[in-house]
């Protein structure tokens, strides 16, 4: 993002695990954010952050939290932790910006937005990949009606699963995790960004196994417990009438689907992985002899994880920010309201609503 004449918001990162790296290599780059300190419930891998940073404090969780430094929790924690952080976070007058999804329930997730809504601060929350020149560029040929009226789209994401490579996978495998509520995150965002808020959806799900076996790392051989299920698939009715239809698995090897598509009256268009920022967009149209690209024309370009947190920096206070809470509400009320489906076997009304964030123009990230 470009050059701000305001001072950086100062960053308290808490959660120094897998993903945290890809968060501080945008944090050295980003000109409005400022990394101050860092904590995790293991001291050990919030030194080691801290001892490659100079001026970076190492703190324990409660002092980060309470930090007269910190202006925004950076909350990378896995997913049953995100609650619970936050809302101290919130309680001390933070503002939060936090890995999906935003709770591990939407019980929990009203929780964060009404206390963030009484302390009169800020929430946003991953993924912000949607803001990258991929999904925003696919929103950008919708919107000018490039395939017309949306009629429908699918979504696919399988993967034999994470244990393969994640040391500590334990979480995908936990209520909060699962193929649906890990990786639905990224396609419902983008589903949402290209057609709009869910209305309803009908799901189904299965589980191969009750275990998992741990590919990587010094745990490689142990078995993890297995409890939720791992290929869930549904359809999402958008409030425009648009059919959206989602397959999210651990339990597959490979696909040659798109990652996602969009078919409209004049033409269909498929849409570059949403948990990437970049991408190519693809359309064709109704007399098209084949697929040809769409040139980028929206998002931050060349963006890293934490876009989504410079964005919630820049965005004036009292206004929601584009990866922001109630955006990140809806999404997850999709998700569960999927697994509540798959538990009743009917369809589900989905009573939460969000605005499409503005379009992104593009710009770098
Ligand atoms: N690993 C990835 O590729 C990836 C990609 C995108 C998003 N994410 C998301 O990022 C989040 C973190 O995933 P990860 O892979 O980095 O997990 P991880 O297990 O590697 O790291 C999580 C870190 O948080 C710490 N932690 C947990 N509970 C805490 C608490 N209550 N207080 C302080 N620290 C706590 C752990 O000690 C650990 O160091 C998850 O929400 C995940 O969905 C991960």
């Amino acid at each position: 993002m470009g050059q701000s004449l305001t001072p950086p918001a100062r960053i308290g990162l808490v959660g120094c695990g897998a993903i945290s790296g890809q968060y501080l290599t945008t944090l050295a780059r980003t000109a409005g954010l400022e990394l101050v300190a860092v904590a995790d419930l293991d001291r050990s891998r919030a030194e080691q952050v801290a001892r490659a940073r100079p001026g970076i404090r190492d703190l324990p969780v409660d002092d980060l939290l309470t930090d007269p430094d910190v202006d925004i929790v950076l909350n990378l924690t896995t997913p049953a932790a995100h609650a619970d952080i936050a809302l101290r976070a919130i309680a001390a007058g933070k503002d939060v910006y936090g890995e999906k999804p935003l709770a591990a329930t939407t019980a929990q997730g009203r929780a964060m937005l009404s206390a963030a809504a009484s302390a009169g601060v800020r929430v946003g929350c991953a993924p912000d990949t949607v803001l990258g020149t991929g999904t925003q560029t696919a929103r950008r040929a919708i919107d000018d009606g490039l395939i017309g009226a949306p009629v429908a789209a699918t979504a696919t994401m399988v993967t034999a699963g994470h244990e393969r490579w994640h040391p500590d996978p334990d979480f995908y495998y936990q209520p909060g995790g699962g193929p649906l509520l890990d990786m639905g995150p990224y396609y419902v965002s983008c589903l949402v960004t290209l057609l709009g808020p869910v209305t309803a959806v009908i799901a189904a799900g299965s589980r191969t196994r009750d275990v998992r076996t741990i590919g990587s790392g010094p745990r490689a051989g142990e078995r993890i417990p297995v409890a939720v299920d791992s290929h869930v698939t549904g359809v999402l009715t958008h409030a425009g009438g648009v059919l959206s239809t989602l397959v999210m698995s651990f339990d597959a090897v490979a696909t040659r689907a798109a990652h996602v598509e969009v078919h409209g009256e004049l033409g269909s268009l498929v849409v570059p992985d949403p948990n990437r920022f970049d991408g190519v967009v693809q359309v064709r149209g109704l007399s098209d002899p084949d697929w040809r690209p769409v040139p980028g024309s929206a998002g931050y370009r060349g963006a890293g994880r934490g876009i989504g947190l410079a964005d919630l920096a820049a965005t004036a206070p009292g206004r929601e920010p584009r990866a922001g809470g109630t955006f990140a509400y809806h999404v997850l009320d999709v998700l569960e309201s999927m697994l509540t489906s798959v538990a009743t076997g009917g369809a589900v009304p989905v009573r939460s609503r969000t605005e499409r964030p503005a379009a992104v123009p593009l710009s770098d990230g």
